[in-house]
């Protein structure tokens, strides 16, 4: 089955949903938000587009959706206050995968710009907001349509379980115990996908344009360390309970893996390294 045709978070707001249980990914746009706003800042200074197109890629259904684009909406328009320009318009293009519950984005927009009149005051915008549905491992925009691509905790999603993980009993990720041909399926899988995301990224952005990731990542250079595949580890174990207890079949849960791979500092360079030197 593919990837992208059935991951998903958790829609609507209910108690499981994505939406109330994100707090982890807020901190993580909210500690890298310095990062982004310079980036985004700089971009706005050197070029002073008169439309600025901004991608959050693997956006979600939630407050983070919102929240991520806002700090970058606000940062644009506080330089440009200060410079004593007028706004540029903005585009917002909310991306995720076609289960994304989109409906929930769509309906809390009205609510979200009025916010935004209110926080940024006359002047500013208007802000055109869309949804595009479809895997970042592809192209989504047009060439050369973004000023600005955004993504938090989402190009850590492999586009598919890599193959080779046969021998990957009692785990659904990779562990410290992970027989190394697992481990090296997990990171070719992971070199091929960033690539591509990188490639296609390229074509879409303006000549100028920025690009902030966030990545879930290991500071280990060794790919089987524990803090790669903590949460996994614990959902293999109960996995593992409920395959004693009889609540699963052995095979099935010998056959699930997790299409997620947490890289080094080094290895992201590496492959931004290659991609470069590919493409100049
Ligand atoms: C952990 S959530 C992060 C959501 C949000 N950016 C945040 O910080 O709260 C990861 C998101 O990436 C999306 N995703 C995973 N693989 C994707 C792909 N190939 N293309 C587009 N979105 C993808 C998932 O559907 C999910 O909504």
């Amino acid at each position: 089955m593919e990837v992208c045709q059935v991951l998903h978070m958790n829609g609507g707001r209910g108690e499981k949903s994505y939406a109330q249980n994100s707090s982890i990914q807020r901190k993580v746009i909210s500690m890298t938000k310095p990062i982004a706003k310079e980036a985004i800042t700089n971009l706005y200074r050197n070029t002073f587009p008169a439309s600025l197109a901004i991608a959050d890629l693997g956006c979600s259904s939630g407050p983070n959706t919102l929240y991520a684009v806002s700090e970058l909406v606000k940062a644009v328009d506080e330089v440009r206050r200060k410079l004593g320009h007028q706004s540029p318009e903005y585009q917002v293009l909310l991306n995720d995968l076609p289960g994304n519950d989109f409906n929930a984005i769509f309906k809390s927009l009205a609510g979200f710009q009025e916010d935004m009149r209110k926080q940024m005051g006359d002047g500013s915008g208007p802000c055109f907001f869309a949804g595009v549905p479809g895997s970042f491992y592809g192209r989504l925009f047009r060439r050369k349509s973004l000023h600005f691509v955004y993504s938090s905790c989402g190009v850590m999603w492999l586009s598919q379980v890599p193959e080779g993980l046969e021998d990957n009993k009692g785990s659904i990720c990779m562990v410290g115990k992970s027989p190394p041909s697992v481990v090296k399926a997990y990171y070719r899988q992971f070199q091929m996908d960033f690539s591509l995301f990188l490639k296609c990224r390229s074509e879409e952005l303006v000549a100028g344009g920025r690009m902030v990731l966030n990545i879930y990542s290991r500071k280990s250079e060794d790919p089987s360390s524990k803090e790669s595949c903590y949460i996994w580890d614990l959902l293999s174990v109960a996995l593992n309970e409920m395959v004693v207890e009889g609540i699963i079949e052995e095979e099935k849960s010998d056959s699930f893996n997790i299409p997620v791979y947490t890289p080094s500092p080094l290895e992201v360079e590496s492959i931004v390294e290659k991609e470069r030197v590919l493409h100049h």
